[in-house]
């Protein structure tokens, strides 16, 4: 499985506030049969607010410790970036980091309440600097909850949805498993992610054995696996790839 969403990198966010820390949360991701983690610290100014240049920093820092202690986990840089106004030209200034550092895909978590014209005008701008919009976690916003046929209406604008792994087996409670079972069975999510922090579990392979038993095989590899390997990489390096 491939963890897209996790806050695994040491003291740059509420994730882990030491390298110690940091290995352990590595170690219990691969315990969960987690085998690459897109590390995804919050860019949110005013409270977290992580550059680029620092996740790159903190990604290299644990790589090279886990090589020392051989520990074998991919970590590859990201982002949660928190939607603002202001996404837009943070994003032209160099100052958010997509997945992998590609320029391909970004994890935009949306405010509890927004107006959906403006995430389609900002969902429209990223798309048209060739960068695709993962929600994260579609199913823990307050606005969506309330107004679920807004989530296939930004899919039609071209947004991809990620799910957090205990929503699927009632870790955010009841009416979070529900939605999200119904976007499951709507085909309607593209990505699963721990959304790990310290104190919290992973959950992936509990949610992985429930979406196998209720959505099956095919959609639990894509959710789980290939759609997360297909970011790893961009588009015409993949048709390259495939010659
Ligand atoms: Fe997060």
């Amino acid at each position: 499985m491939i963890d897209i969403h996790a806050h695994i990198l040491p003291n740059l966010d509420d994730g882990p506030l030491s390298l110690a820390e940091a290995v352990n949360l590595v170690r219990e991701a691969k315990a969960d049969g987690i085998t690459a983690i897109f590390a995804t610290p919050h860019a949110y100014k005013g409270v977290f607010h992580c550059t680029p240049e620092q996740i790159l920093e903190k990604c290299s820092l644990l790589t090279e410790e886990l090589r020392k202690q051989d520990i074998v986990m991919d970590i590859m840089p990201g982002s949660e970036v928190h939607l603002t106004n202001n996404v837009i030209s943070h994003y032209d200034n160099g100052r958010l980091l997509t997945l992998n550092n590609l320029g391909s895909h970004i994890l935009l978590e949306l405010p509890e309440k927004f107006i959906f014209e403006a995430v389609t005008n900002i969902l429209q701008d990223f798309a048209y600097r060739g960068v695709t919009v993962i929600i994260a976690h579609p199913e823990r916003n307050t606005t969506l909850r309330k107004n679920v046929h807004l989530i296939p209406d930004m899919i039609d604008e071209g947004a991809m949805m990620q799910v957090t792994a205990a929503s699927i087996v009632g870790g955010f409670g009841k009416k979070i498993m529900k939605i999200t079972e119904k976007m499951i069975a709507n085909d309607h999510v593209t990505l699963v992610g721990s959304d790990i922090h310290p104190f919290r579990d992973f959950m992936m392979r509990k949610a992985l054995r429930k979406v196998l038993l209720t959505a099956g095989r095919k959609t639990a590899e894509e959710i789980f696996k290939r759609n997360a390997e297909s970011i790893l990489i961009p588009n015409e390096k993949r048709a390259y790839a495939a010659m």
